[in-house]
This record gives structure tokens, C-alpha cells and sequence, in this order.
């Protein structure tokens, strides 16, 4: 049993981790044809992507998908620790899974994703969900199909979770989600340690992977036919720091974006390391999609350092304004924190303020959630909740309406759509707009999902665009 430990995964040491192949251990291969796996993701792209690895190491083993949990004889869970509700999520699952476990006594359950790399939640499985047959953490995800073996042969619950990160894989096999749209992996891990973030304890310390790695993926996909890829990561700026002397995320982007590939996106940014070449990049290449997710959280100077954020609202809005010029169809959302510990009517209102100025296009908006062992886990917190419900109400108000104005002023243009199918509803096909917008359209033609087409937008909508094909 290897149990998560909040205290070593928070170290961060020079301790260099080794790139090493997937093997996968034949003795398995198939051994569980006939039986049938779900699989439930919670949280970030970087899950759903996990999710596609795990899919395909279960596929290895034989296994087949299945849509309804009432029919698996496996169950996984994907979880993530972002918020309490991620968290509740998972354990409301963990409820209704256990009834069905009563009356299917083969069932097997396991746990993996970010709440698998969480002492107290461990613990808890250990003590009171002992019905879980696995535990893996997010640093051996590769070792699931050999667990998930040793679970189904062993009456004892198997927790194999590394509180730190050792090898970086390579060629885990994966089965993606869609056929034209790619996810792919630059850099695990984040070490910014903003103060209410659990994401460094449980993805562990910035590891990029080789830039030669990432291109042979993406040429891999080109060859595929796939037609756009989303560069991953928790903090995607700091890609290269800790491999290269002098190739950054610029680089990496420059050298993609001169691939036969027509759309590239990346995300998350975090404003403290978006460099000017980046920002120059971005403006060469017609590729590189003009959306950019800049998180401000806040847009108090006090909560900002509170938060550990290392800008200012002045520095973020420099950068926000510097990065809004690198294209003219320069769409930016954001990610904002309501109700952080001590943040006062005040502090909200320069946060409203800094959204009146951004007018962002798209923006997701949370109250602050508690989580352990972070260090804005201990600070004081006088705001209730009903406050804190108000502030997020008010907020969602002004972006909404934001949203809707920056979609009204794309009425009578064109925009280039990947098609990505028809919504049942309207007769209508759907897809995303370079400035990832989703749109509505009709065409009086047959439109293969996966082209890009040409949509002259008739009209806006808060979260979405209507339109027709031209040409
Ligand atoms: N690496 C990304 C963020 C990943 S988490 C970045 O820094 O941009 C996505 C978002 O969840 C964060 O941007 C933040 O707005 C929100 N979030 C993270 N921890 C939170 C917490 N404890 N309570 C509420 N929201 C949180
Ligand atoms: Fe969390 Fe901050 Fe890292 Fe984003 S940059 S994952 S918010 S610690
Ligand atoms: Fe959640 Fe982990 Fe992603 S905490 S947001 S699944 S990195």
C-alpha cells in the first residue's frame, strides 16, 4: 500500500525525473475480453485527457465501454479536487455505486485523478468506502492495468499512490475522444502555488515533456487528419524551464505552428511568465487560434497578493491589453475567484471594475472553496455565504452581458467554423469559431464534421452565435 502524504508532495526539490517508455505487460493483454468498463471524468482537459489514456489501457486489457455503470463490471472514477462540489461529486457517486455493489458483489471500483493524490481523502476510502476495490494516483496512472489486475485477483483493496512524481511516460496508448480535435500534453504539474490551489499538491512539481516528443505527437495527429490541437498544461507558460536553456513556449509554438496543422490552441496561461515573443508569435501566425485563457482571479491588488497571484491588477492589464492587439479577432477568457478570505465589498468592486475594462468574451466564475492543506485553507474568512452567493450573482450579471456584446459585434461578419456536427434540435449543424465561439449554422449542403467552413454570423446570443455557410 502506497498512501498519499500532503507533506512530500509539497516539496520541491532539483530531484531530476527520468523519461521512460510505456511497456505494457503482455501477460494481461486481452485477459479481460467480454467484460465491460465505465468510466466517469470530472474536472479539467488535463483529465479528460487522462481519461482518453485510461480508455485505451483498459481496451488493452480487453475491456469494452459502456455508457450506463449499471452494466459494468468495472467502474472507474476520474475525480478531481479543485472545489468541495468536484469533491462531493465524487463521493455522491461513491454512494450510489456502493447500493449497486451490495446486489453485484464482482463489482469492481477504483479511484484515480487528483483526489486520489489527497491524504485525507485516502484515508477516508480507506477507513469508510472500503467497498473501493483501487486506488491510483496521478503519478502512476501508467501501473492502472497491472492494480486493476491485482484488484480483481485480491479480496484486499489495493492504494498504490505515489506522493511524488518519479518517471514522465512516454506512448501511453490512448483513445481520443474525437477524431478532429487532439489533446496533447507539454508540461505535467504546476509550481506556481497560488494560496487556494490544490492543483500543486496533486499534480505534483513542472515537468515538460521533450520538445521532440510533442512534435513527433503532433505529427502523428497531422498525419491522422486531425485539424486542431490543444496544447495542455496547468501552467503551459512555463514550458522548457525546466529542460531547456533557451526554448520556451514561443519556440515550441513557433515550431508547431510552421506544421501543416490549421488550428492550434493552448491553455492554461498564467499572466506571470507570458513573454513579448510569445505575444509575437501569436500575432505571426495565422495557426495559432486568437483565444487566449488569461486567468486574473481577482481584480483587487490585496487579494491578488493574498492569493499569491505575483501581479498586479496594473501588470495583468498591461498584459491583457498587449495581448488583445497581437490579432485583430483577439477573443480572451477568464477564470475569477469570488468571496477569497478577507476579500471586502471593495476588493469585489475593483473585480467588477477590472470586467467592465476587459470586457472579457468568455469567463468562468467560482466562490472560493476551501481546501486542505492549502495555505488559504487557515486564513480568515468573515463573509457568509449568502454574501459570497450575491457577489457571484452580481459578477455573472456583468460578464453575461459582456459575453452577449462582444457576440452581437461579429453579427454580419464571417467567421472560419470547425464543423463538429448537427444539433438535433434546430436541424442545424454546429462547431467553434477560431475565436473558439461555439456557432449555430445552416448550409444548404452536406457538411462533413471536422472541415472548416465559412459562417456569416445573423445573429448573437449570451453563449452562442447563429449563422449561415457561405460559398
Ligand atoms: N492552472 C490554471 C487553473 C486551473 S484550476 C490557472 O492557473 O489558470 C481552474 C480555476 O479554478 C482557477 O483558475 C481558479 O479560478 C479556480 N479555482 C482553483 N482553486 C479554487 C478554489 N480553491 N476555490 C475556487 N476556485 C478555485
Ligand atoms: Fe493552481 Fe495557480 Fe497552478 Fe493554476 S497556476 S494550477 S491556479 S497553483
Ligand atoms: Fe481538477 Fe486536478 Fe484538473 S484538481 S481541475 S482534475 S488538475
Amino acid at each position: 500500500m502506497n498512501i498519499p502524504n500532503y507533506g512530500e508532495a509539497k516539496s520541491r526539490d532539483k530531484r531530476d525525473y527520468k523519461r521512460v517508455d510505456f511497456i505494457f505487460d503482455k501477460k494481461i493483454k486481452d485477459k479481460y475480453k467480454n467484460k465491460k468498463f465505465f468510466l466517469k471524468t470530472y474536472g479539467c482537459q488535463m483529465n479528460e485527457h487522462d481519461s482518453e489514456n485510461i480508455e485505451a489501457l483498459l481496451c488493452s486489457l480487453g475491456f469494452s465501454k459502456v455508457s450506463d455503470y449499471n452494466d459494468a463490471d468495472v467502474i472507474i472514477l476520474n475525480t478531481c479536487s479543485i472545489r468541495e462540489n468536484a469533491h462531493n461529486k465524487a463521493f455522491g457517486m461513491l454512494g450510489r455505486i456502493k447500493h449497486l455493489k451490495s446486489i453485484k458483489k464482482d463489482l469492481i471500483v477504483g479511484i484515480c485523478g487528483c483526489m486520489a493524490q489527497e491524504e485525507s481523502v485516502v484515508e477516508e476510502i480507506v477507513n469508510k468506502y472500503k467497498f473501493v476495490n483501487f486506488v491510483v494516483g496521478t503519478h502512476n496512472l501508467y501501473q492502472l492495468p497491472n492494480i486493476l489486475d491485482k484488484a480483481i485477483l485480491e479480496e484486499r483493496q489495493q492504494i498504490e499512490v505515489f506522493s511524488r512524481e518519479k518517471d514522465l511516460v512516454e506512448g501511453m496508448p490512448v483513445v481520443r475522444s474525437n477524431s478532429y480535435k487532439a489533446y496533447v500534453n507539454i508540461i505535467y504539474g504546476c509550481d506556481k502555488f497560488c494560496t487556494y490551489c490544490i492543483v500543486p499538491y496533486t499534480r505534483g512539481k513542472e515537468r515538460s515533456r521533450l520538445k521532440e516528443d510533442i512534435l513527433k505527437e503532433i505529427d502523428g495527429l497531422i498525419k491522422d487528419g486531425y485539424k486542431e490541437v490543444t496544447l495542455l498544461g496547468q501552467n503551459v507558460n512555463a514550458y522548457g524551464k525546466d529542460l531547456y536553456e533557451d526554448y520556451t513556449l514561443a519556440n515550441l509554438l513557433e515550431d508547431i505552428a510552421k506544421k501543416d496543422i490549421p488550428r492550434i490552441r493552448f491553455m492554461t496561461s498564467h499572466p506571470w511568465d507570458f513573454t513579448d515573443k510569445m505575444i509575437e508569435v501569436i500575432g505571426k501566425y495565422k495557426n495559432i487560434m486568437p483565444s487566449v485563457h488569461l486567468p486574473v482571479q481577482s481584480g483587487s491588488d490585496r487579494i491578488l497578493k493574498l492569493m499569491g497571484r505575483r501581479y498586479t491588477r496594473g501588470e495583468y492589464l498591461e498584459l491583457f491589453n498587449k495581448i488583445k492587439k497581437a490579432k485583430p479577432n483577439m477573443a480572451i477568457s477568464t477564470d475569477i475567484i469570488v468571496g477569497f478570505p478577507g476579500e471586502e465589498e471593495e476588493d469585489f468592486k475593483d473585480t467588477l471594475d477590472l470586467v467592465k475594462e476587459c470586457k472579457y468574451d468568455n469567463a468562468f466564475t467560482f466562490i472560493f472553496s476551501k481546501r486542505e492543506g492549502t495555505p488559504a485553507c487557515k486564513l480568515k474568512d468573515n463573509t457568509s455565504l449568502e454574501e459570497k452567493e450575491e457577489r457571484l450573482q452580481r459578477l455573472n450579471n456583468v460578464v453575461n452581458k459582456y459575453f452577449l456584446e462582444n457576440n452581437k459585434k461579429l453579427v454580419g461578419k464571417e467567421v472560419l467554423v470547425l464543423t463538429e456536427g448537427i444539433s438535433e434540435k434546430k436541424n442545424m449543424y454546429f462547431g467553434y469559431s477560431e475565436e473558439n465561439k461555439l456557432v449555430n449554422f445552416s448550409s444548404l449542403k452536406d457538411i462533413e464534421v471536422g472541415s472548416i467552413v465559412k459562417v456569416e454570423i445573423t445573429s448573437a446570443k449570451t453563449w452562442s452565435l447563429d449563422g449561415k455557410e457561405v460559398e
